[in-house]
């Protein structure tokens, strides 16, 4: 079995965490992360205290093992934030800061609160801020990734900020889907993995099946990093753009971004119509490049184990060659 030192401090039994995915609200996914030996999350994106409170108890209910509770910090709410830390979750993972917001009074609630602090950077400088601050694990996300992604591309990136942070233990994100990414993550100097696309197109995912179907299906080719997807939503990301689906509605904006701005309401009101009957082509569906690498809809838990045993296959394979 592939442990490293960060399954210990996370309590853990293989280096794999889901990503926390605030659009989605799935405790079902999370507790089976949790369950089959790694780190689920709960993304609180826009979740009331109530909702989370929700959320964790359904997560509690079928699982003992821990999980984190996810906020992305450029709009993360009192009340909300407050409501998490008293559920005393094993871990809070942040992501996205605002440029000048002071990172240390949430790291140190977290910890006061008993849970150990992941931070999602995509770039070195914001790795770096956060260990000042005292994060415990950076999350180095790649472009590739599903979602909101900076812009550098997780092959250098993630040596880069464990050049940066070391000692302090990082999780490689972003395009990561199998057994060949977790070793190729370890032989980068990470300590493990953190997925997102790939757990979207597991059984315990609460997306449409026909978007879990458009992960399969997809290639890897067709994905578009940009803002249309947030303009569409009426949200404004501190220096964030989304990689989704390049289907019909991104490419309906694209290049058109000023048309889509003036129509907001009329184009957010269809995709909330598209989102609901499963419209893969209308609906903006987040999806990072790994989607090529993606061949079914499985169990989280079965995810988890597969790609634990394909890493330690690869491994055993290595360390063959080399005698
Ligand atoms: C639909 C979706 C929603 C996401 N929402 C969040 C979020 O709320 N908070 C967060 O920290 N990361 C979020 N992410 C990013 C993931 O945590 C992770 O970094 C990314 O999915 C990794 O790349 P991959 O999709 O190639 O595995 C999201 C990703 C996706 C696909």
């Amino acid at each position: 079995m592939i442990r490293t030192p960060i399954c210990d401090l996370l309590g853990i039994e293989h280096p794999i965490a889901l990503g926390g995915m605030g659009s989605i609200y799935a405790p079902d996914l999370v507790a089976a992360v949790s369950n089959a030996g790694g780190l689920g999350a709960m993304g609180c994106h826009g979740l009331s205290p109530e909702r989370i409170r929700e959320g964790t108890s359904a997560i509690r209910d079928k699982t003992n093992k821990p999980f984190a509770l996810n906020f992305l910090l450029f709009e993360a709410r009192e009340e909300s934030f407050a409501a998490a830390l008293a559920l005393r979750p094993a871990a809070i993972a942040f992501a996205w800061p605002r440029p000048e917001q002071d990172l240390k009074p949430f790291i140190g609630r977290a910890h006061d609160a008993g849970a150990k602090v992941t931070f999602m950077a995509g770039g070195v400088p914001e790795a770096r801020r956060a260990v000042e601050a005292g994060a415990d694990v950076i999350i180095a996300q790649g472009t590739e990734g599903g979602g909101h992604v900076g812009w550098q591309a997780s092959l250098p990136l993630i040596p880069m900020i464990v050049d940066a942070v070391g000692p302090v233990p990082v999780l490689a994100a972003g395009g990561i889907a199998d057994g060949r990414g977790l070793v190729a993550a370890l032989a980068l100097g990470a300590q493990g993995v953190l997925l997102g696309t790939r757990f979207l197109a597991s059984t315990e995912s609460p997306l449409h099946t026909n978007f879990k179907q458009a992960i399969v299906d997809g290639d890897g080719h067709d994905t578009l990093l940009s803002d249309i997807p947030d303009l569409a939503a009426g949200t404004v990301w501190p220096g964030a753009m989304s990689r989704s689906k390049r289907n019909r509605f991104i490419q309906r904006w694209a290049g058109r971004e000023w048309a889509l701005r003036q129509n907001q309401a009329a184009a957010l009101a269809q995709v909330q119509d598209a989102r609901k009957r499963g419209d893969r082509e209308e609906a903006p569906l987040s999806m990072g490049q790994d989607a090529g690498l993606i061949h079914d809809i499985a169990p989280a838990g079965e995810i988890v184990a597969r790609i634990a045993r394909e890493a330690e296959q690869i491994l055993d394979a290595l360390t063959r060659t080399r005698r």
